[in-house]
This record gives C-alpha cells, structure tokens and sequence, in this order.
C-alpha cells in the first residue's frame, strides 16, 4: 500500500480547493498515510518546496477561498528534463503518490509525470470554469456563478436607473458556462458565448424589441471566450445609436469563501482521490456525473468535446431575455 502522499494545487485558484485539500489530507491521515504538501504547484515540485504537513495546517480551512498551498502555472514543466527532476523531489522523500488539484493544463503535467516516473497521479477538477470533461462540476464554479449574480444585482439597479444597456464580461476561458448560466440564473436579457454563433446585429434587434416592450435595462452576459466585452461595446453602441456601458467582473470572480456546494463536492473528490491511491489507481481523475463521484483515466478530460450539451440550456436563456 501507498504509505507516502503529496498534495498540490495549479493553475488558477478556486473556491474550493481548501476543502478538497483538507479533505484529501485529513482521509490519508486517517489511513496512516504520511502526508506532504508541494507549494505553488509543479512550480514548487520543482523547486524541491515539499514539506510534511499535519493536521494542524490543514485546520479552519474549509471556508476559506484562494489555496492555502498556493499556486503558480509553470511552463518548464512541459519539458521532461524538468519533470524528471520534480519528480525525483518527489522519490527522494519516498513519495509513490500524487494529488493534483486544478484544471486540464494541470492535468496534462499529471500524465506525463505518471507515464514517465511511475508515480500514481490523482486529478481533481479545481477551476471556476468547468470546462473540464468528465465532470458535471468542477470546484470552485458554484461558488463563482454565484458572484457573478451578486455583481448582476448591483449592476441591474444603476441599469434600470439610468436605463442602459450594460454588457458584463465573466470569465470562463474558452468555456461558455458560467456566462449561459449567469444569464438563465441571474434573469440576463443578452448571452454571448463562444459555443454559439454571436451575431451583433441580433443581439442588438433583441435590444430594441425589448425596448419597444417598456423594458428599461439590459443586462448582456458576454464570456471572455467570445472576445473583449469592450470591443463588442463599441460595435453594438453604434447598432443601438445610443451609448452602452461594460463591467468586466475579472478576478473577483476568483475569490471569497467557497459555497456549501463546492465545499461539499470538494470533500467527497479530496477523500476519493486517497482511496483511489489506497487501492493503487493512478493517472485518473475524478469527477461527479448525475451525482455520484466517478473516475476517469486523466487523458478523458482533453480527450474529445464535452458532455454538456450547451443548446437547450442556451435555448431556455435566449427565450427568457426576451
Ligand atoms: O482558469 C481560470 C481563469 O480565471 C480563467 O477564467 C481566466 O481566463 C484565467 O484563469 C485568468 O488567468 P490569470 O489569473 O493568470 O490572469
């Protein structure tokens, strides 16, 4: 059995991953596992940053936003001089097992790390996008949606006051769906995302028939995926021949303390990821589909296009804008 473990983070942080972290350590401790933490993710694998960690470090964590084991994207580790030097960082302190929190590019680290060195790589889906295939849900995207409605009810009051058309920018890589979910949860009367074709001058004949109705706002959720929020601004003031305002939300949407439902998923992915090391699984992610907690092998989440089926959702949104 596996009697050392590793845990890191990478690339953008998210709501979440503090529990997924305390879950994960906390399991393995309670199996009798030896527990180290790599800080700033391949980064700090590669820099040798791994410390044994206790109980104690992974203490009053869960509500708390960002990774306590910091995080950094790290390019050299595209190159396998520099993985074969992380991962005897690893060897060195008899660490067999590894848990990567993070999104797809963190993935893909994991792979190659696991193919090359022999060590059992787990992968759990950390990442306000949920762009990554395999899961329903990644951790820290509940917790981000709900941010963003907050911002769309502030912005809606000065909207309706002033009766503007207001554009607002979320974030989401190339993944449209916090923007489609904002929008259908956040009563949203424009959607623009990448999955879609955007054409402006329909979005700007919705306006005016909106406006023909008596509406005095427009909230227009754009996903940075589709181009800058800025831009389209300008494009669609000119359609409209009136002045249109932009929010882009940026990294607040990082940020604050993790909702009941990604400290939950985060929980039950952390503790699946020790006993899929307990039973010596690796180069496999975790995910949650209909439910329940599933695994995959970690190539699934680059590999071919997504389950979620973007059109009834998008249908439902555009219906309800009008
Ligand atoms: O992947 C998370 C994410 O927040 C994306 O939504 C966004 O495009 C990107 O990271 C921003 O990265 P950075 O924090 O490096 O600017």
């Amino acid at each position: 059995m596996i009697k050392k473990i590793a845990i890191l983070t990478s690339g953008g942080d998210a709501p979440g991953m503090n529990a997924a972290i305390r879950a994960a350590a906390k399991t393995a401790m309670a199996k009798g596992m030896k527990v180290y933490g790599v800080q700033r993710g391949y980064m700090g694998m590669l820099n040798d940053e791994i410390f044994p960690m206790d109980g104690g470090y992974v203490s009053g964590i869960i509500d708390r936003g960002g990774t306590r084991l910091l995080t950094a994207r790290c390019l050299e580790f595209k190159d396998p001089k520099f993985r074969a030097i992380a991962a005897q960082n690893l060897k060195k302190r008899g660490i067999e097992g590894l848990i990567v929190i993070g999104g797809d590019g963190s993935y893909r680290g994991a792979d190659l790390l696991s193919k090359e060195h022999d060590i059992k790589v787990v992968g759990i889906p950390g990442t306000i996008d949920n762009d990554i295939k395999g899961t329903d849900y990644t951790i820290g995207f509940d917790t981000c949606l709900n941010t963003i409605l907050d911002a769309i009810s502030k912005i809606r009051d000065t909207a309706t006051s002033h009766e503007r058309t207001v554009l607002v920018e979320v974030m989401g890589r190339h993944a449209g769906d916090l923007a489609l979910q904002a929008c259908i949860a956040g009563g949203g009367d424009g959607l623009l995302i990448p999955e879609m074709e955007n054409p402006i001058e329909l979005l700007a004949f919705q306006i005016r028939e909106r406006r023909k109705q008596g509406k005095l706002h427009d909230i227009v959720l754009v996903a940075e995926g589709v181009g800058k929020a800025q831009d389209i601004e300008v494009e669609l003031s000119k359609r409209l021949n009136t002045e249109v305002r932009t929010v882009v939300l940026g990294h607040i949407q990082r940020g604050g303390t993790p909702s009941g439902f990604d400290r939950v998923l985060a929980t039950r992915m952390g503790a699946k990821a020790v006993e899929l090391l307990e039973e010596g699984e690796g180069g496999v992610m975790v995910g949650i589909e209909n439910n329940k907690i599933i695994t995959h092998p970690i190539s699934f989440a680059w590999d071919g296009t997504r389950n979620y089926d973007f059109r009834p959702d998008y249908d439902l949104a555009l219906l309800l804008a009008k």
